[in-house]
């Protein structure tokens, strides 16, 4: 009921900013571009990369089991790129979508003691692997929905470590 609530207040928010907007001389074709980019920035995660991610910044990564959210850019631009990265071996990292695939609930994120190490989202209890595997087609899979939600699988992001030794990784979306 929260979620709900939240989500009209974000809408009602957005459409009070259109109408402002209009109001100030904006076409209704510039309008409609605005909202269908805000819709597509809300649904899909667009940014391909590469993002250089500097682990000295990250402490919770110092251990095997830690996750983080990075909230980054991508290389060389003023472009935002979001997402979950967490370290699964001593030189082995998954990196997957920041939000949840259903309408962008935000995670809980395990830590290296937690007895479920999936990704819980916060608005319908939606979990997925956090689980790692060379080609990504595990990571981030759904691996509990018991609201009946069926949101698709995270995004899972392609990690490049062959700069480990200086404490950087790069995450790609392939
Ligand atoms: S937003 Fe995550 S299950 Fe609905």
């Amino acid at each position: 009921m929260k979620d709900n609530n939240n989500h009209s207040e974000q809408r009602r928010d957005f459409l009070k900013k259109a109408g402002l907007l209009l109001g100030a001389g904006i076409t209704v074709t510039s309008l409609s571009s605005l909202i269908v980019s805000c819709e597509s920035d809300i649904i899909v995660p667009s940014y391909t990369g590469p993002v250089t991610v500097n682990l000295s910044s990250y402490s919770q990564l110092a251990t095997v089991g830690g996750t983080v959210k990075v909230d980054s850019f991508i290389d060389g631009t003023k472009n935002p790129a979001s997402f979950i990265l967490r370290r699964v071996a001593d030189k082995e990292y998954v990196a997957l979508e920041a939000q949840c695939s259903h309408i962008q609930g935000e995670f809980n994120l395990p830590s290296p003691t937690s007895s479920n190490q999936n990704l819980v989202c916060q608005y319908h209890a939606a979990e997925f692997s956090t689980a790692y595997n060379t080609d990504l087609t595990k990571e981030g899979l759904l691996a509990a929905d018991p609201n009946g939600i069926k949101p698709r699988k995270l995004i899972a992001y392609q990690v490049d470590t062959s700069k480990l030794v200086s404490g950087i990784i790069i995450v790609t979306k392939t």
